[in-house]
């Protein structure tokens, strides 16, 4: 009998929802600050993993924006995409959509030629020696200027051909999606997708200008929706999908206990939910943990898990040939599988 946790790592999964600095583990931070001869504030790899204990989302970003300063060369860059792809492979991810956020760099005199540097011959090499096909996504940090946000657009359009799409994170309350509309205009009209986080910290109404103003194509976290029950009807209505990551928003308190999680709830109401890990360096578990942490704690099926899959691959960008493609294989996978 394969248990739990095999069927999750045998299921084929796009994970859509991880920022690539969110990746930085503890030892190869240790590494690169040695490296570079930088001093971290802490001793040792257990001392900066206790650090890792956060009350919001601000404090998990302090910690995290701080993190991002070992990142100097691409060299590292490269390594720590390469990283984040060979654990994902483990776990059984076959197509990711990754975020980074080019204005942590550049702010610290950074090139982003120098980033992608990085991060493009790692995507090639994981596509080459795991098969995992990738997306690119910009994301803007909205705790600076829309001026800003336009300038790093700008920056960033001559590498245009290598970016899928743009989206929208750091601190959410109090920097409202509508602050953003001129930026996401002009991306969308380059031919760039859209997506937003919003409704993790922020109310239902940042949901809803994300859709209304910045049109975007996906919602990250957007586990507040449920606080505003026509917002869910028309989320499951319009198949609009929700990047949700059960293990973040246990670790940054959006629910006190994964039991709590409405992560069930939407599923059932029909919203196309999915399974993501965020920053799984520093919120204790790459994707198949969080599948498996929402699992045991709301008590999900094989069917359900598998449901949760095939959303992945449904809101992926991804050619419609190869969403059904991968929709199959869960398929198939959930038939030759014990089902509960
Ligand atoms: N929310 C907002 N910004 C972020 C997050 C998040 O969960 N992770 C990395 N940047
Ligand atoms: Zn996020």
């Amino acid at each position: 009998m394969q248990t739990n946790k095999e069927f999750i790592l045998g299921l084929p999964k796009a994970e859509l929802h991880v920022h690539i600095e969110g990746t930085l583990e503890p030892e190869l931070a240790f590494r690169l600050a040695q490296k570079h001869r930088i001093a971290l504030p802490y001793q040792n790899v257990a001392e900066l993993r206790r650090a890792y204990d956060f009350s919001n989302l601000q404090s998990f970003l302090d910690i995290y924006y701080a993190g991002a300063a070992v990142l100097k060369d691409s060299d590292d860059f490269y390594e720590l995409t390469l990283a984040y792809l060979k654990r994902a492979h483990a776990d059984g991810v076959v197509h990711a959509e990754i975020f980074f956020d080019p204005q942590t760099h550049t702010e610290r005199g950074i090139a982003l030629q120098t980033v992608l540097d990085g991060i493009n011959p790692a995507l090639a090499e994981g596509e080459k020696s795991l098969g995992i096909t990738h997306r690119l996504i910009l994301c803007f940090l909205r705790h600076l200027s829309a001026a800003q946000a336009m300038q790093s657009l700008e920056q960033a359009l001559p590498f245009k051909d290598c970016l899928a799409g743009v989206g929208l994170d750091s601190s959410e309350a109090g920097h409202p999606p509508h602050t953003f509309v001129a930026v996401f205009e002009r991306a969308r009209a380059e031919g760039l997708h859209a997506v937003a986080h919003a409704g993790e910290e922020g109310p239902p109404a940042y949901i809803i200008e994300a859709l209304d103003l910045l049109h975007v194509d996906r919602i990250d976290h957007g586990v507040r929706c449920e606080e505003d029950p026509e917002l869910v009807r028309r989320l499951a209505r319009e198949r609009m999908p929700l990047t949700v990551c059960p293990l973040s928003n246990l670790k940054l308190r959006v629910v006190e206990r994964l039991q709590d999680h409405n992560l069930k709830r939407l599923l059932d109401q029909g919203v196309c939910v999915t399974v993501n890990s965020d920053d799984p360096a520093y919120f204790g578990g790459y994707i198949a943990e969080n599948y498996s942490a929402a699992q045991k704690a709301l008590g999900l099926t094989r069917r359900e898990l598998a449901t949760l899959a095939r959303n992945s691959f449904e809101a992926a960008f991804l050619a419609p040939a190869d969403k059904a493609a991968w929709i199959g294989k869960v398929d198939s996978y959930l038939r030759s599988a014990d089902t509960d």
